[in-house]
């Protein structure tokens, strides 16, 4: 049912402060399938997220987009009147951590927090949170493996207990994406949740092979008398890594590196040089 008593939101304002986000994010590599969301889709994907976890404690499983950033800005600004209680990111990429960080110090969102992991390894922090959010690989090679392996990191961090949103691929016209629905919905039943909502078509990406491929939100919800938490564990099968981020490209890094410290919203210094007047 609608909730009539939420109020308007300022839309300039909104926009513009989810640009402040884009602007502080790493540029994406493309080999670990980092692939942006669209300015337009993260302020609604931001506000529902917001939303949906309202005064729960929600682990990021992996955020390149920084929807994660984007949800507790739109809050502390007071653009929003509702959000999370706790935001933490978890991501194998440490310009990303670095860059969550380094907003969250700026703006003061004391919510806020991100650390290095790589959901190859045993989940360190167990049934610390209530809800997970994820936009993995999206397993067009693996049959959605990938998006398995992140599922359950996020399951493990909310103890098989609360909701999750996992944003993946949704296309009527590729045979794959139906594929990895399908699979991603039988790993969460299999997991002891079933499908509480399936939202369509939702996003867009800056893709250049695949300018038109959206994705969905799927969010799950854990079955009544949710097991206890299981105890993580490290990935053993390397099955479960080949093809992770595409064909032939399997997991094989634990963590990306932060070479120097770079300003993202600014030129870099070896991208330009100035011919000056009378040379
Ligand atoms: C793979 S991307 C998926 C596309 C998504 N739109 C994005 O760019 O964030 C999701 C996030 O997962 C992170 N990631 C990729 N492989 C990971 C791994 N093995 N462990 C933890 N995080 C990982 C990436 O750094 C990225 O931030």
């Amino acid at each position: 049912m609608a909730d009539n008593t939420r109020r308007e939101i300022d839309l300039r304002a909104a926009i513009n402060a989810i640009s402040d986000v884009v602007q502080n994010r790493p540029r994406p590599l493309r080999e670990m399938d980092q692939i942006y969301m669209k300015t337009g889709d993260m302020v609604i994907q931001s506000e529902l997220v917001a939303r949906w976890a309202t005064d729960k404690r929600l682990a990021f499983i992996g955020d390149g987009d920084a929807i994660s950033v984007c949800v507790a800005y739109l809050k502390e600004r007071g653009i929003i009147d509702y959000g999370p209680s706790k935001i933490v990111v978890f991501d194998f990429d440490e310009r990303i951590v670095n860059a969550v960080e380094r907003f969250a110090d700026k703006e003061r969102l004391e919510r806020l927090q991100s650390t290095l992991y790589n959901c190859f390894d045993a989940f360190p922090d167990v049934g610390h949170f209530d809800c997970f959010y994820t936009n993995p690989p999206w397993g067009a090679s693996n049959d959605g493996m990938s998006v398995e392996v992140f599922a359950q990191r996020g399951m493990e961090a909310i103890g098989y207990d609360g909701e999750g949103m996992v944003v993946i691929a949704d296309d009527d016209d590729l045979a794959w994406t139906q594929t990895v629905l399908a699979n991603t919905q039988r790993f969460g039943i299999e997991s002891g949740f079933y499908v509480n909502r399936m939202m369509p078509k939702m996003h867009m990406y800056h893709l250049d092979d695949a300018p038109d491929l959206k994705s969905c939100n799927l969010v799950f919800r854990s079955l009544p008398n949710a097991k206890p938490p299981r105890p993580s564990e490290a990935i053993t099968d390397p099955e479960r890594l080949e093809h992770f981020y595409g064909k032939k490209n399997h997991l094989k890094v634990r963590y990306v590196k932060q070479k120097k410290r770079l300003d993202y919203g600014k030129a870099h210094e070896d991208e330009y040089e100035f011919e000056k007047l009378g040379d």
